[in-house]
């Protein structure tokens, strides 16, 4: 142990900042909000101790002798580039100190959440970038953005290439694709400073929500061509409804009828009642595209046939249900014949 410190003490005498110091400081690295006070201990780990104190760019503690721990406090850290030391004098008249490294914080003042071009709103298939405005950070280096879309956590960025100290602005993208069920979603960021050590409740600060708006072209609910079986007399409806931003327009046409090739101006409606068989186009359209769709309605031509087979079912039914009445019948009047007989032959 001393040849230990006397080597310590040999290094020392060379170079006056050595880590060889005997000296210890808690804690090791003071990690403080700026404005905050700040308070550490250096304790001597040597019997030789003549004197010690602190140096520091804001406050310190002078050299006071007879002692073997000394404490620095700071009333409030308002200094971005804070170091201070610890200074030991031995009684062999040798002076050597150790470093306290400061890592001095600030949680942002405001976090705001914007969306780049290439044009607000968006259209649907395109690329576009969010981006999150730190505003008074420090240090920079430090900050971790968390991307919410709709409460769902879509991405972390860490380690965002920035130096610096004293407080900055900083501005954090996230490239997106802008798809059709994005339209009025929401999304926003959040901003935590990752400090080593840890700061427990280190608040994270979060940004209003941004809605997104997608102008996207008319999208069936149910896409492709539809066939619909109507009763003589009957009628059905048809279901062109299309989401599509802006809200799309309807406009019905029955195609095949001679007479009847001209829109059916009254309908624009999503959804057609149709009591006339043929084929009805249903075209939908918006600022950004048009859709159509058809439906075919045919007349169930099977009714007659069907009632036709009912009836002859029934017919036969009936010839089925006769010729069995009479071959059971024939038993049963026998049975009832043979049991008379018996009965009348008894008084025989
Ligand atoms: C410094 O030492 C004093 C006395 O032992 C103790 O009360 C105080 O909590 C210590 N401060 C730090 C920052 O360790
Ligand atoms: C950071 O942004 C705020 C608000 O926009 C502005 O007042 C301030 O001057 C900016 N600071 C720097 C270092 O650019
Ligand atoms: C798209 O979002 C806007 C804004 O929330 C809303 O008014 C509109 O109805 C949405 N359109 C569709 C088709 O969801
Ligand atoms: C619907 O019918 C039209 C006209 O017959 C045809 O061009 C189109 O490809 C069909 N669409 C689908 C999805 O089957």
């Amino acid at each position: 142990m001393l040849f230990v410190l006397l080597i310590g003490l040999l290094l020392c005498t060379g170079h006056p900042v050595s880590s060889f110091c005997p000296v210890e400081i808690r804690p090791t690295i003071a990690v403080v909000r700026y404005g905050d006070p700040f308070s550490a201990n250096c304790s001597s780990l040597s019997n030789q101790t003549e004197g010690m104190g602190w140096e520091a760019a804001t406050g310190g503690t002078p050299l006071t002798h007879g002692i073997s721990v000394i404490p620095l406090n700071i009333d409030s850290v308002s200094v971005w580039t804070l170091t201070a030391q610890c200074f030991i004098n031995q009684i062999d008249g040798e002076q050597c100190s150790k470093i306290l490294p400061f890592k001095v914080y600030k949680t942002p003042d405001s976090v705001s959440v914007s969306q780049n071009g290439p044009q607000v709103p968006i259209k649907s298939g395109q690329g576009y970038e969010m981006r999150c405005d730190i505003v008074n950070v420090a240090p920079v280096a430090n900050i971790v953005v968390h991307w919410y879309h709709e409460n769902n956590l879509i991405s972390t960025v860490k380690n965002v290439e920035s130096q610096g100290i004293a407080p900055v602005n900083k501005s954090v993208v996230l490239p997106l694709n802008a798809s059709n069920l994005d339209n009025g979603t929401q999304i926003w960021c959040e901003v935590e400073l990752d400090l080593e050590p840890k700061v427990p409740d280190l608040p994270r600060i979060r940004s209003m929500a941004h809605e997104v708006i997608v102008l996207y072209p008319p999208d069936f609910r149910e896409p492709g061509n539809e066939t619909v079986e109507i009763r003589a007399g009957g009628m059905t409806s048809l279901n062109c409804t299309a989401t599509g931003n802006p809200r799309p327009g309807y406009r019905w046409q029955l195609l095949n009828h001679i007479q009847e090739t001209n829109m059916i101006q009254t309908e624009r409606q999503p959804i057609l009642i149709a009591s006339v068989s043929g084929t009805y186009a249903c075209t939908v359209s918006n600022t950004q595209g048009t859709a159509r769709k058809y439906f075919t309605v045919t007349q169930a031509k099977r009714e007659r046939t069907t009632f036709a087979a009912l009836v002859g079912g029934f017919v036969t039914l009936g010839a089925l249900l006769f010729v069995g009445g009479l071959f059971f019948m024939t038993p049963e009047g026998t049975f009832a014949f043979g049991k008379g007989q018996p009965t009348s032959s008894k008084p025989v």
